[in-house]
């Protein structure tokens, strides 16, 4: 039986791995998060309270806003102040924004979910002066035209901005560059987010698509001495084809293998980023920042495509597990993730249907998760806890915390760990499971996927566990 234990020099779990994405798009912001403050929809200043009090459950460190690809086509000023002005929404449906949401709406969310900013900045379709006025808009504590300008809107003090995203995939949505006109243009842009307050805003500047390590090595070398984070996208997809993604209900044993297979390549894109990394900022300073991952499948049947609204089962768990697992292995590199996306849009936490709401499989894995949150890493080598079984560790205050997921369809998986010291507690033993990998919630039963309690048995420094098919489990134990 393998014994886990603490190890001199190892990374903290970045709470902000845990981070959320929140784009306009589909029904995330409106109806997601924002009904309005006239709505019978019960709100706190028109933020809806079941959804916000679900996503306090789960810690969300921070949350990405406002895209995506939409960030590249989002004029801040049209969302602030009495008079919006709305625009069209053109890579998501087409429909008309009313931009009634916008930066005061986003920080009041921030605000009650207790959560850091990080906010992606337009490059595609923006000027410099736009971005700098952002900047000094949000967090200018004197007199000045936009911090001014803040105050006829009704926020006396500054905001604070922890991160800034210098553009969104901008070897695509984001204005079809080629990586070193981006670096160019990242290092123009960048040089305008201006500190203006006593907090130092983190530059993250836009990274690879998936495997494209030139982007990589180009923006290393042309612009590492100007950046803070780089980011890095990777969705799972059941086949690896976007012209046949595939249902987020309807597979078989094949599309759930080759669904966690696919998801597992997220540990190859991060090993060959960082190495890149490495070479260019051998120190580490610079954090590589997953800020779009998740699942992505068909969207549901009767959505508009633009919506991107699919369902949410077991599956989706697995990934959201295994995935998390990477990045805890990464830990010294990987500082903050951003699961695409928060409510209704692609791998969410939370579905909601009008005054309904649901919470996903992937919303409980990121519950069984929250010890793991700026917690010290523990080293789980691949395979330890069993074949079937994919796992990882962290220590904090006394405990340790183990989660595990048995990634077989047809058997139990039967799990033991030793740790350094005899076990004095079992703090949380919860499991998450159902009767078959398809297993999700529906607005008519919303409880079918939830949390459990399991059976631990301890002995001495020893824990055993079995876990049930498809299923994804924590153990957290205080030791003497
Ligand atoms: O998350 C949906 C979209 O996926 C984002 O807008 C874009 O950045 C990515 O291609």
């Amino acid at each position: 039986m393998i014994t886990l234990s603490r190890t001199l020099g190892a990374p903290t779990i970045d709470r902000r791995i845990y981070g959320q994405f929140a784009e306009h798009l589909g029904r995330c912001i409106y109806e997601g998060v924002w009904v309005g403050e006239s709505s019978d929809i019960p709100h706190r200043n028109g933020l809806r309270t079941d959804v916000i009090d679900a996503l306090r459950q789960i810690r969300v460190p921070l949350v990405r806003w406002p895209g995506g690809c939409f960030a590249d086509e989002y004029h801040w000023l049209k969302g602030v102040g009495p008079d919006r002005q709305p625009m069209v929404n053109t890579h998501w449906g087409g429909v008309v924004e009313s931009n009634e949401f916008g930066t005061h709406e986003y920080f009041e969310l921030l605000n009650q979910l207790d959560a850091e900013a990080y906010i992606n900045g337009n490059v595609g379709s923006g000027t410099v002066a736009e971005m700098q006025d952002w900047i000094e808009y949000m967090t200018l504590d004197s007199t000045s035209p936009m911090a001014e300008l803040r105050k006829r809107h009704g926020r006396e003090q500054p905001w604070k901005l922890e991160f800034f995203g210098v553009g969104n995939e901008s070897w695509g949505c984001g204005g079809n560059m080629l990586p070193l006109h981006y670096a160019n243009q990242y290092r123009q842009f960048q040089t305008y987010v201006r500190r203006y307050g006593e907090h130092p805003i983190s530059k993250i500047a836009c990274g690879a698509n998936a495997d494209d390590y030139e982007w990589t090595e180009t923006l290393m070398a042309r612009a590492v001495e100007h950046m803070d984070g780089l980011s890095l996208h990777y969705y799972t997809l059941p086949t690896a084809d976007w012209d046949r993604k595939g249902s987020a209900l309807d597979f078989s044993d094949f599309e759930w293998h080759e669904t966690l297979r696919q998801a597992r390549r997220m540990d190859e894109m991060v090993t060959r980023h960082s190495r890149i990394m490495d070479r260019h900022d051998p120190t580490g300073r610079v954090g590589l920042i997953v800020d779009e991952w998740g699942t992505w499948y068909d969207v549901d049947e009767g959505t508009d495509p633009g919506f991107l609204y699919q369902q949410n089962t077991l599956r989706d768990a697995a990934v959201a597990a295994i995935t998390l697992n990477i990045f805890h292995r990464h830990a010294d590199r990987v500082r903050m993730a951003n699961i695409a996306q928060m409510v209704n849009v692609l791998q969410a936490m939370i579905l909601t249907d009008g005054g309904r709401m649901l919470t996903t499989p992937t919303y409980h894995v990121f519950d069984l998760y929250t010890d793991h949150q700026d917690a010290e890493y523990v080293d789980v080598p691949i395979g330890a806890l069993g074949a079937d079984v994919d796992a990882t560790a962290s220590y904090k205050d006394g405990a340790y915390t183990v989660s595990l997921t048995n990634t077989a369809l047809d058997r139990e998986a039967k799990a033991g760990f030793a740790l350094p010291a005899a076990v004095t507690d079992v703090l949380r033993a919860q499991v998450l499971g159902g009767t078959s990998a398809t297993a999700h919630n529906t607005f008519d039963t919303p409880d079918a996927v939830v949390l459990s309690d399991i059976a631990v048995s301890v002995s001495g420094d020893e824990v055993t566990l079995t876990l049930p098919p498809h299923s994804v489990a924590t153990v957290r134990v205080a030791v003497a």
